[in-house]
């Protein structure tokens, strides 16, 4: 895979680096994504099962398919692009790491600090008094984790569609999309607002926009460079690619 040269100069010009992933970047760990051709939502419903309406409907049935989804990821391992995100906080002098992601497969590559914007998976709270819930959620089905403060009833700490997104999460996000000098957009459809927003706020405020995904997505004709392959393959090649370049400028110095 070709990294194009202005890619590199970019990057080692960059006081700022900032990242956005999509569930394109667990891909290769096994975790599947949303909206592709064999992802979550060609098969199930997002408004049953992602929503505060699909949840009081039917809490067993939600429940029962997080529960899934918490085995799932707790199988999973990171894949290269994970690990070669982790490598990135370290190579520049700000870097701000941004995820749509609950799978908290970024941490256990090693990135410190993820900025969650849709929550995560692993941890529950109260629906009703939003204490943190650590108690036991594997129950069997038909049985609901219940507060043992308020009696109200525990939820995932996912946002789901039609919920707003943590403040602090999407502020520190739009922050860094308009003060980065490079943002890359990894593994994502750049279909569900506000994360969506945030390569477009980069780009207006002068950043170098850099999409990483094998397709073609809604963002593919505005960015300034292009890595058409899966992120556990593309980014590890950048990182290699980099550290060849930053050499060759230093000797050249
Ligand atoms: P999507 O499923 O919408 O998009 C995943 C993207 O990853 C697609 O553009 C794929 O082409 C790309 N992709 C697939 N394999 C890849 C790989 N190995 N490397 C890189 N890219 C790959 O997932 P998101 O954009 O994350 O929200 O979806 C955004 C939100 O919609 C999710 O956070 C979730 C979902 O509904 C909530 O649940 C609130």
């Amino acid at each position: 895979m070709e990294i194009p040269e202005i890619l590199l100069q970019k990057i080692a010009e960059a006081e700022h680096v900032a990242i956005l992933t999509g569930a394109g970047v667990s891909a290769e760990s096994g975790i599947k994504t949303f909206r592709d051709p064999d992802g979550l939502w060609a098969q199930l419903n997002p408004a049953e099962l992602a929503s505060v309406e699909g949840f009081m409907a039917n809490p067993q049935l939600v429940w029962s398919w997080y529960r899934h989804r918490v085995e799932v990821i707790n199988d999973a391992k990171p894949n290269p692009g994970h690990y070669a995100i982790a490598k990135m906080q370290d190579m520049f002098p700000k870097f701000t790491l941004i995820t749509q992601n609950v799978d908290r497969l970024h941490h256990r590559a090693g990135s410190r600090k993820v900025i969650e914007l849709h929550g995560n998976i692993v941890e529950n709270h109260c629906f009703d008094c939003k204490s943190p819930f650590t108690g036991d959620t594997a129950l069997p089905d038909g049985h609901l984790p219940v507060c043992p403060i308020c009696g109200g009833r525990i939820r995932p700490s996912v946002v789901w569609f039609g919920e707003m997104l943590p403040v602090d999460a999407i502020e520190a996000a739009e922050e860094a999309a308009y003060s980065c000098d490079v943002f890359f957009s990894v593994g994502t459809s750049a279909e569900v607002y506000p994360a969506a927003n945030l390569p477009v706020t980069a780009k207006r405020n002068g950043a170098f926009v850099v999409e990483v995904n094998p397709n073609f997505t809604v963002l593919s004709g505005y960015v300034d460079a292009k890595l058409a392959a899966p992120s556990g393959e593309a980014l590890p090649v950048l990182l290699d690619e980099f550290g060849k370049y930053k050499k060759f400028i230093e000797e050249s110095l």
